[in-house]
């Protein structure tokens, strides 16, 4: 078995993804207090009959930024058209896109913080005037013209905040981070699922599903799915307790919900480098993992849960994580 639970891959499992987004801010579970913003953004811009204004959402992988995008235009009433930063690599992209842009649409930029700064001055007028001002023509004979734009939603997804410019970010109107999900959240998705997926679970299996999800819906979504392989190969197609244990140990997804990966980052600065404190890049290549995968997904939810520390010297792995992988401590 070595498709893994926690990716940051977005292709391979985006049919079923979208098979099971919710499509509506009433069936997105968690995030309230940002649930009830976008509701009220939303009810007054349409109540005056204007766009609303761009949102920036931001934070770790899987926790709901794509999903959301799509519900905002959906609560809108509006067209959505979807782009992605890295695909965006000249002026003439970006044209390309607001060009197909209709009066009240919703333009989703996912990773917008990796657009080119050179092509971000020209998101910014695009953003602020609703004008595209493109250069046309040669060297010898170009010049700069404006075209109108009708006036859209921006809503832009980035897993770093922390590397969009200034200009960039003061641009968008609403600016909100997504946080890990409770156990309770978690659960509901979790039962959601399955019942999207037209299986029955029982109530301590999602909730097992859910503590090992790292607050996470794409992860906890994954999981259903492959217990459910399990309750209907190994059981009787009911997801229960002890098919949903015996699945996971299976997956080596600890009880905490933690992989193997986590464990070989883990280890190898207690090993290698004496517990740290340790620079993200020396970790990667002692776990032949790419830094970008560190950092984004599995950093933020070791820092979360208190089992990594950042100092200004590195990566220090906390007594809390020595203790659960049964390693004393020693000083
Ligand atoms: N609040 C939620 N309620 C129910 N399901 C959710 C919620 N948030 C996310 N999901 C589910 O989790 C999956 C992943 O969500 P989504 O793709 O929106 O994450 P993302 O933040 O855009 O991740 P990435 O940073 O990798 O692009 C989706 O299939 C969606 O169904
Ligand atoms: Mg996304």
């Amino acid at each position: 078995m070595d498709e893994r639970i926690i990716t940051d891959d977005k292709l391979k499992e985006d049919s079923f993804e979208a098979s099971i987004r919710p499509d509506t801010l009433e069936e997105y579970v968690g995030q309230s207090e940002l649930k009830e913003n976008l509701a009220i953004f939303i009810e007054a811009a349409k109540k005056r009959g204007e766009a609303l204004d761009h949102v920036l959402l931001y934070g770790p992988p899987g926790l709901g930024k794509t999903t959301l995008a799509y519900i905002i235009a959906n609560e809108l009433g509006s067209n959505i058209r979807v782009a992605s930063g890295p695909a965006i690599e000249k002026t003439g992209d970006l044209a390309a896109i607001l060009s197909t842009i209709e009066e009240g649409d919703v333009l989703f930029i996912d990773e917008i913080h990796r657009i080119p700064r050179f092509v971000e001055e020209t998101l910014y007028s695009a953003m602020e005037d609703y004008v595209l001002d493109i250069i046309v023509g040669n060297d010898a004979s170009s010049r700069s013209i404006r075209i109108d734009l009708p006036k859209f939603t921006l809503v832009g997804a980035t897993t770093r905040a922390g590397d969009l410019t200034a200009p960039m970010r003061d641009r968008f109107g609403i600016v909100s981070k997504l946080n890990y999900y409770t156990e309770e959240e978690l659960t509901k998705i979790v039962k959601r699922t399955a019942s999207v997926l037209n299986s029955s679970i029982d109530e301590d299996a999602a909730l097992e599903i859910a503590r090992r999800s790292r607050g996470t819906p794409r992860i906890a979504n994954r999981l259903v799915k492959r217990v459910r392989d399990y309750a209907e190969v190994k059981g009787n197609g009911v997801i229960t307790l002890p098919i949903t244990r015996l699945a996971l140990g299976k997956l080596k997804v600890d009880d905490i919900g933690l992989d193997e990966t986590d464990y070989n980052l883990l280890k190898s600065i207690i090993d290698k480098f004496n517990g740290g404190p340790v620079g993200v890049e020396a970790i990667a290549s002692s776990i032949g993992e790419e830094v970008t995968t560190i950092e984004d997904v599995y950093e933020p939810y070791l820092l979360q849960i208190g089992f990594l520390k950042r100092t200004n010297r590195g990566r220090v792995v906390t007594e809390k994580a020595y203790e659960h992988l049964g390693i004393p401590l020693l000083k």
